[in-house]
């Protein structure tokens, strides 16, 4: 025992003393009883003769006081306790005194009068305080000393959501004839578009397996065999880029149908969704989810995962004339894009123009400029035009504005319009929809910069403001500038539409094929992904020659599957959900790391465990592995 844990209070054993209540239940009601409670010393006040002991576990706190006159002996052995000793505590329920009572507690009406205390355990004392809820401590810490965090009450409630909602989607899915079944988590690499996670074969030198990114192919071998609904809660590992809604390893709600209709799947989705949020009390409104295609998806909101807390884009083409083009010194062949961020509160003059310049420098050499409606005003010549640009905005906002949140035009409200100089910058020739991305992202970026003033990013919680939708019929392949070549925009087993097979266009217009693929989207969050897939073997063999992939190639990597297709494969389809992203929304999180018990850092490291670790050199050369260290 080193120093450093020395126990410097005598300690008590338990004995056959047995929990009577937990420390969030007790009420007025109680007065009078007998009862003993265990937990945690949340925080302690020593008033002399009165010692108040907070005493906190999973289902609240309870204020425990120790009278001298009552107890001495249990008074002196509060005297002792420090934040996170482990206690017990025997006295009486009593209603507090008038002026006493603590509204914002449940068992703020009553305390517990001890006779008796044991300390069952001591505690260091900790690096932060549990009992404050302190945002401000640094996150490594937190993350170190995952076992303290996780003891604060806003993380033990994400973890009953969490528990809630898993539960709730198991149940519906079960009640909805789907067989729960696991697949392997050592197995061979799914193309679902990130880097894997390696395993090496101490048996077969030189041989890896691959952690699934997901159970994609065998979830569609599980339709081959015959299961007709399948649903797995499935963990997923992936070697990407890290962001606050990205974890190397993290949980899917995965499923698969045999025989579905794009809209079967929709309608199960919105079912266990439902039953999802009604576990966080939140009832979402019956009937489907808005729908719309990727196409419209871009041209409204410049992004496939629209935010629909804000106004989209409006086209602002016809507002402007050939003539007004030429003296505005805009490209006559593209859109003029323009949009509404609601009450960001009145910007002086000053603000107003250092603000256009700022977005004027963040498009650089797009070719890309704003037109000031303001000044256009000031014109004589231009007034029309900034009146006519000035209600079709409002006239957007207008119908958006069902959503009580947002107030009717007003001043307060920021109107953008972005033009086009002449002559076409490179990025239009491979993605004509570039621009609709451009002002889409701007769109984003300055709500998220007013977003305090008009609230729109607070901390969601009626229904009305979970704004979920389908979009649905993305482009089947997706140009690679890095790789120069067309990837699977989702992943090579998603079906095209048909008339996309029969027409040829997978080899002669690669770029106007549409995928039965669709994501199911949350306030501007991708939650989940999925397709109807490929279910005959020559089209799918088809498929990845037009990803550039040889026969050879496909046979070596897919083999398997190309020849379980071939044996009587049903039309199926599914999709896959992020239960770590419903959750970290639903509980108002910002960051996977509030709602994953053990969450790995931005740069992939669990600091509690201390992984990843070098290995020693008996279990490399077991792996017949050796380390290259100059790489
Ligand atoms: P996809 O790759 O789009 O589709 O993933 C589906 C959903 O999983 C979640 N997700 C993640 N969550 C946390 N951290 C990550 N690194 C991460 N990556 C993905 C997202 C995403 O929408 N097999 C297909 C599904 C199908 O076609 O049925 C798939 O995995 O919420």
């Amino acid at each position: 025992m080193t120093s450093d844990s020395k126990t410097s209070v005598q300690l008590d054993f338990i004995g056959s003393l047995e929990r009577t209540h937990k420390l969030g239940v007790l009420r007025s009601t109680d007065a009078g009883q007998t009862v003993t409670l265990m937990g945690w010393v949340n925080r302690r006040r020593d008033h002399g003769n009165l010692i108040f002991l907070d005493v906190r576990d999973r289902t609240g706190i309870t204020q425990v006081v120790f009278d001298k006159e009552v107890s001495p002996a249990a008074h002196a052995r509060a005297e002792a306790a420090r934040p996170e000793y482990v206690v017990a505590a025997t006295g009486r329920v009593r209603v507090r005194g008038e002026g006493l009572t603590n509204p914002n507690m449940p068992t703020g009406d009553i305390e517990v009068v001890a006779t008796e205390l044991l300390l069952l355990n001591e505690s260091k004392t900790p690096p932060f305080p549990i009992a404050d809820a302190d945002t401000n401590v640094n996150e490594e810490v937190r993350l170190k000393y995952r076992y303290l965090d996780l003891r604060r009450p806003e993380l033990q409630r994400n973890f009953e959501l969490r528990h809630k909602v898993t539960r709730a989607i198991r149940d519906y899915l079960s009640d909805n004839e789907f067989l729960e079944i696991e697949t392997p988590l050592l197995t061979r690499s799914t193309p679902e578009g990130a880097r894997d996670y390696l395993v090496p074969s101490r048996v077969h030198p030189g041989h890896f397996y691959a952690l699934p990114q997901s159970p994609q192919i065998f979830k569609q071998i599980l339709m081959i065999a015959g299961f007709d609904r399948y649903f797995q809660v499935a963990r997923c590992f992936r070697d990407e880029d890290l962001r606050a809604d990205r974890q190397p390893d993290f949980t899917q709600i995965d499923l698969e149908l045999t025989f579905p209709k794009q809209e079967t799947i929709f309608r199960v989705v919105e079912g266990f969704l439902r039953a999802a949020f009604a576990t966080a009390n939140i009832t979402l409104p019956e009937g489907n989810f808005i729908q719309m295609t990727y196409d419209q998806a871009i041209r409204k909101y410049g992004i496939d995962k629209p935010d629909m807390r804000l106004p989209a884009m409006v086209d602002l083409s016809a507002e402007v004339t050939p003539e007004l083009r030429e003296s505005l010194k805009i490209d006559p062949t593209l859109p003029i894009l323009g949009f509404t961020i609601p009450s960001v509160g009145e910007l002086s003059g000053t603000a107003r123009k250092a603000l256009l310049a700022e977005v004027r420098t963040s498009f650089g050499e797009t070719g890309l400029d704003l037109l000031d409606v303001a000044r256009l005003r000031t014109a004589q010549a231009f007034a029309p035009l900034a009146e006519a640009i000035t209600t079709a905005l409002t006239n957007e906002l207008a119908a958006f504005t069902n959503n009580p949140q947002i107030t009717t035009n007003n001043s307060a409200d920021l109107h953008i319009v972005v033009t086009p100089k002449p002559g076409t910058p490179s990025m239009w020739n491979y993605d004509p929809q570039w621009i609709y991305k451009r002002v889409g992202q701007l769109r984003l970026d300055l709500a998220k910069k007013y977003a305090d003033k008009h609230k729109l990013f607070e901390q969601t919680k009626t229904a009305a403001d979970f704004k979920f939708l389908w979009v649905t019929d993305f482009p089947m392949y997706e140009w690679s500038e890095e790789h120069k070549r067309w990837d699977a925009a989702h992943h090579p087993f998603t079906s095209p539409h048909e008339d996309d097979i029969t027409s040829g266009r997978l080899t002669s217009d690669k770029g106007a094929v549409r995928a039965l693929a669709y994501d199911i989207v949350l306030n501007g969050t991708e939650l989940g992904s999925g397709s109807i897939r490929i279910h005959r073997q020559d089209v799918q063999a088809e498929i990845f020659r037009s990803l550039g992939m040889s026969d050879e190639e496909a046979q070596a990597r897919f083999g398997f599957f190309l020849n379980a297709l071939e044996y009587g494969t049903p039309p199926h389809g599914g999709i896959a959900l992020g239960l770590d992203r419903i959750v970290m929304i639903l509980a108002g999180a910002t960051s996977l790391r509030e709602v994953i018990a053990f969450p790995k850092t931005a740069k992939a490291i669990d600091l509690m465990v201390d992984a990843p670790t070098p290995v020693s050199d008996i279990q490399l050369r077991d792996l017949s592995l050796r380390i290259n260290t100059r790489s």
